[in-house]
């Protein structure tokens, strides 16, 4: 297991990560607001975007993050992983 620097935005707050946990269980245990809805890929309720780094998406319905919002760098946070440092934006 790895442990990676989130960086939330724009909360301009850190907390730490890693590559076992999903970003959304890591943000909620660190007191980080994130919308919360089906926790299982397929309501959209948790995008977030990823402005740097590197992450693993998992399983997600293109219904609700179609290619071109991944490509902009929008990921499910229940659904996704860090594979680096990363940051991010909740979006408030
Ligand atoms: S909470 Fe529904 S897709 Fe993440």
């Amino acid at each position: 297991m790895s442990s990676y620097c989130i960086k939330v935005e724009p909360d301009e707050r850190t907390i730490i990560g890693n590559d076992n946990d999903f970003i959304l269980d890591t943000a909620i245990r660190n007191g980080v607001k994130i919308k919360v809805g089906c926790k299982g890929g397929g309501c959209g309720i948790c995008k977030i975007q990823i402005l740097e780094g590197d992450v693993d998406r998992g399983h997600s319905a293109r219904s609700v993050l179609p290619l071109n919002e991944i490509e902009q760098g929008y990921a499910l946070a229940c659904q996704t992983k860090p594979n680096t440092d990363v940051v991010i934006n909740i979006g408030k």
